[in-house]
């Protein structure tokens, strides 16, 4: 399988889908996963220094000897690393820790609004990154409207991405609308609502994956739950990169560009939104914060 990509507004070109790497309960799991995933076709990897695992992903790529320019690896800058020094030092122990020459998303990993100066001055870093030619792409994460306005307001870049929390409970519609307008791609990280919080979701009666009209649409079909919820998302113009440590799910989830969505039953996947975020609001992130995203 080999996702479609899409273009950025830096001009390089990312899959619609890829892996996320996350795993703080098994990280020796990782590199495992990330050979296995290039084995089934996938080309994007998605990775933060704060996981503790940019080295597996290094390894695992370089294992595979695919063409560097044929894979996509995203990484992130900390927050407890903002700052503009302090940017330019954490991403080269970044770039070593992957064993690669450049990155091709590098993305401010949350906002910092109690100290947005930092966050400005990273990003200032980052764009001196890329005219270094370090980076392809810059891009932010859990940024909502406000604070991607305020950013936007201080550097020269449009960020080429934001990747957020977003699944069929938290549709991020007025995010999604501005991204629209600005030509940013939206990205969206526990695309399934797992590592959200399986027990806060299921506050709502289940996860999006267990949810009734899911389990429908994946009878109708005959596809997995999660397979319906990120066609759902591909169909939206949204990028995915689910996690997943086992082969059968890593090949299933990658299996979603041979079907397509009827409008109604989009609809009825729309319906499903709260309105809410189920992680933390970016305001309760400071350095000391690694966020719990793990599923529980
Ligand atoms: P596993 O690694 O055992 O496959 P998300 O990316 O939405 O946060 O979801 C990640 C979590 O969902 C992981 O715990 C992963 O577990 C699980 N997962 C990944 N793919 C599927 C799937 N197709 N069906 C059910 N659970 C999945």
């Amino acid at each position: 399988m080999a996702s479609p990509t899409i273009r950025l507004n830096a001009g390089n070109e990312m899959p619609l889908l890829g892996l996320g790497v996350l795993n703080r309960e098994r990280p020796d799991l990782t590199s495992h996963a990330v050979s296995a995933a290039l084995n089934l076709g996938y080309r994007l990897f998605d990775t933060a220094s704060v996981y503790n695992n940019e080295r597996d992903v290094g390894e695992a790529i370089k294992a595979a000897d695919i063409s560097r320019p044929d894979i996509f690896v995203t990484t992130k800058l900390w927050i407890g690393h903002y700052g503009y020094d302090q940017t330019i030092r954490a991403f080269h122990a970044s770039l070593k820790r992957l064993a690669l020459e450049y990155v091709d998303l590098y993305l401010l990993h949350w906002p910092y609004p109690t100290r947005f100066d930092l966050t400005i001055a990273s990003y200032r870093a980052v764009e001196h990154l890329k005219e270094q030619g370090l980076i392809k792409s810059i891009g932010v994460s859990n940024f909502g409207p406000e604070l991607l306005q305020g950013l936007l307001r201080e550097v020269k870049t449009v960020p080429a991405v934001n990747q957020v929390e977003l699944h069929p409970f938290f549709a991020q519609r007025e995010l999604r609308v501005i991204h629209a307008e600005l030509g940013i791609v939206t990205q969206a990280w526990s695309p399934l609502g797992r590592s959200v919080g399986i027990s806060k979701t299921r506050l709502l009666g289940s996860t999006p994956l267990e949810h009734p009209l899911i389990q429908s649409l994946s009878s109708k079909y005959s596809k997995s739950p999660a397979q319906i919820i990120l066609r759902w998302h591909i169909q939206n113009g949204i990028t995915v990169i689910p996690k997943s440590v086992n082969e059968h799910r890593l090949l299933k989830n990658a299996k979603i560009f041979d079907f397509e969505l009827a409008p109604g039953d989009l609809a009825a996947i729309d319906t499903l939104d709260t309105g809410r975020r189920f992680s933390l609001e970016p305001d309760a992130v400071v350095p000391g914060t690694y966020p719990t995203i793990v599923a529980d």
